[in-house]
């Protein structure tokens, strides 16, 4: 096991890589504890989690609402948790978002920890204290931020992971190669998702980079005044057509990164053959890099992006590529970037 310790200005988390689940018995006591899963994972885990308190939410991202979380607030109610009480997430984003979330209202906050169980959910959604839950279509729209405990990683759990969420899990990961890795892009152009699947070793090295990449940029701007705007790079497309189209959150991304991506040649220095070695990378890990159909429902999609967190007054704060590691914040006027979606994506 490997602990790490990372420092927020409130709060420090702290990580215990390539540990065992049984581990979680000597950072909190089964009596205080609620764990909180999806039913795929407290279907696969039922032995892992006896003796726990479990409460099971349906899975997939059309539950990450906030009926949901009304429903665990009742069961949580049920099982008398009061502000002793810490609620661990076990899942992937959506079960750390709904979880950081839940945990942080609930009594006006109760203690929250995450063991993230999807690639997605270790390199990126249980890191940096966002969660929230989505309202209708719209993504993220209501949250809190607040860092967990702890964070547990166990690659056993990726035994049962099944491959789509392989793959999406690693649009993060080129979404932080693309913004600020290039060695790391090049060593994933260098290999193929199987080539991590196969290796331990391989697998939490890049693990660990990455929760390191993010909590980097987190850490130097909690509040997303700068720098943490970039990890939003492909996210304001993306949450646009994730729920219209009803995509997984990393093809989602992988198709809003690539559209990014047309628009840096357009608008930045960003030349046309690093456009298509991105392209390539995720074409490489079976990432979609356009919409399904061209029927497109780009209307619907716009009247989504209007409430994307990131525009202020006229404009967008978008992000775009100045090379392969290096991203800026654009502000881009509201009438340009219509022009340039319909551009790029139609
Ligand atoms: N808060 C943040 O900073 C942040 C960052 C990135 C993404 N997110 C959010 O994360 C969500 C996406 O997360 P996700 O891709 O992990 O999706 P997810 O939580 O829906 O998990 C994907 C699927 O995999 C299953 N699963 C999870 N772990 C498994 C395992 N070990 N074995 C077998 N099945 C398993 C789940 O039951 C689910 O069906 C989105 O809602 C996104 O908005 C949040
Ligand atoms: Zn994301």
């Amino acid at each position: 096991m490997d602990k790490q310790q990372y420092k927020f200005s409130d709060k420090i988390v702290d990580c215990y890589f390539d540990a065992d689940f049984t581990f979680l018995e000597q950072l909190v006591s089964k009596e205080n504890t609620v764990i909180i899963t999806d039913d795929n994972i407290a279907s696969l885990y039922t032995e892992r989690f006896k003796g726990w308190k479990v409460i099971a939410i349906k899975h997939g991202e059309k539950h990450k609402q906030q009926s949901t979380v009304d429903h665990v607030i009742d069961q949580l109610i049920e099982i008398k948790a009061d502000r002793e009480t810490i609620i661990v997430g076990i899942g992937g984003g959506v079960i750390t978002d709904i979880v950081g979330y839940t945990a942080s209202v609930y009594m006006r906050g109760v203690k929250f920890a995450f063991v993230p169980t999807t690639i997605l959910a270790m390199v990126d959604a249980a890191v940096g204290g966002k969660n929230g839950v989505d309202v209708g279509v719209y993504k993220n729209l209501i949250g809190t931020i607040k860092h967990p405990e702890f964070l547990l990683y166990d690659y056993s759990f990726f035994k049962t992971l099944p491959e789509e969420e392989w793959t999406n899990g690693f649009a993060e990961i080129i979404k932080h190669a693309c913004i600020k890795d290039a060695e790391m892009f090049t060593m994933l152009e260098d290999n193929l998702l199987i080539d991590f699947q196969h290796a331990p070793e391989k697998i939490a090295d890049l693990i660990k980079r990455n929760v390191e990449i993010k909590y980097k940029v987190v850490a130097n701007d909690e509040f997303e005044t700068g720098e943490r705007k970039l990890l939003n790079f492909g996210h304001t497309l993306g949450h646009a057509i994730e729920n219209i189209y009803q995509l997984p959150h990393g093809s989602a991304i992988s198709i809003g990164m690539v559209a990014a991506c047309r628009i840096s040649e357009e608008l930045n220095d960003f030349s046309l053959a690093e456009r298509d070695k991105v392209i390539d990378l995720f074409k490489k890990y079976n990432l979609p890099v356009n919409l399904p159909s061209r029927e497109t429902e780009l209307a619907a999609v716009w009247v989504v992006l209007l409430m994307d967190k990131k525009k202020s007054g006229d404009t967008m704060n978008f992000i775009l590529l100045n090379k392969i590691g290096a991203a800026i914040v654009k502000p881009i006027p509201l009438d340009q970037l219509k022009n340039l979606f319909n551009q790029v994506l139609l």
